[in-house]
């Protein structure tokens, strides 16, 4: 639906677009898969999902360090699916769920994830849901396996204050999907979210140590913030 040069541009101004909110958002990405790699070596073909994949760019990152994953991308909104899939071809596979409802689990259709990562999407989750969430994936990592969230989290307010006020309001997020909507390239594949119910795109402000509380309910005995700038934050959890 969308050809591949299309989506490939595409890619390039949502990854633009993201960079604003994810602070050093690449360089994120290379510790989020230095650690899957770490975790999941032992296994031949590890099994790494990524929640709330978008159209997949930590996938995309994760599938290339790693040529013998399995690297499936759950992604609620079926156009960003569609985008990711015309960019990236078969070498990531997307499941169209909505991670945490019921059964959300069974449409990925695996029988162990080795590693869960997650890039500035789990401030979506309400914090019942993201408990719930977070009990799913304690029930369905494997041994030794890994939980890895990259994501903005507040800082203490007083401490927060001296970094000064970062992050522009959105604008840019709304830019994103304005030029979107405006292009007759991905008209079609638009429509496809139009008889979907999404995420709300909310934002819980979970501290990193609200987030390790979470895990730890959850059954998750290590975590920890294995990296941060300011806000932008990476907290692990192994089961
Ligand atoms: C800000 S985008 C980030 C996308 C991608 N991880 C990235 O870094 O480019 C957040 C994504 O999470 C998705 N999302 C939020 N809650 C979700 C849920 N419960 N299940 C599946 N996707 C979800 C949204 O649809 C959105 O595409």
């Amino acid at each position: 639906m969308i050809s591949r040069n299309v989506a490939r541009q595409w890619m390039e101004t949502w990854d633009a677009q993201q960079q604003i909110y994810a602070v050093r958002r690449e360089h994120r990405f290379a510790v989020v898969s230095k650690a899957v790699k770490a975790a999941t070596g032992h296994s031949d073909t590890p099994i790494i999902i990524d929640i709330g994949a978008g159209p997949g760019s930590l996938a995309e990152h994760i599938a290339r360090d790693m040529p013998d994953a399995r690297v499936i991308a759950i992604e609620a909104d079926p156009f960003l699916i569609e985008l990711g899939r015309a960019a990236f071809g078969k070498r990531i596979e997307f499941v169209e769920t909505t991670a945490g409802a019921d059964g959300w689990l069974d449409a990925v259709g695996v029988d162990r994830i080795d590693a869960a990562v997650s890039s500035t999407a789990l401030h979506y989750f309400a914090v019942n849901d993201l408990a719930r969430l977070y009990h799913d994936l304690h029930k369905a990592v494997s041994p030794g396996g890994l939980v890895v969230n990259a994501d903005h989290f507040p800082l203490n307010p007083l401490v927060g204050e001296l970094l000064g006020n970062s992050g522009d309001g959105g604008t840019a997020w709304q830019q994103w999907w304005n030029a979107a909507r405006a292009c007759d390239d991905l008209t079609t594949a638009l429509a496809l979210r139009e008889h979907v119910v999404l995420p709300d795109g909310g934002d819980n402000d979970l501290s990193a140590d609200a987030h390790m509380l979470l895990l730890s309910d959850a059954g998750f005995t290590a975590t920890d913030v294995i990296w941060r700038d300011g806000v932008s934050t990476i907290v692990a959890a192994r089961k």
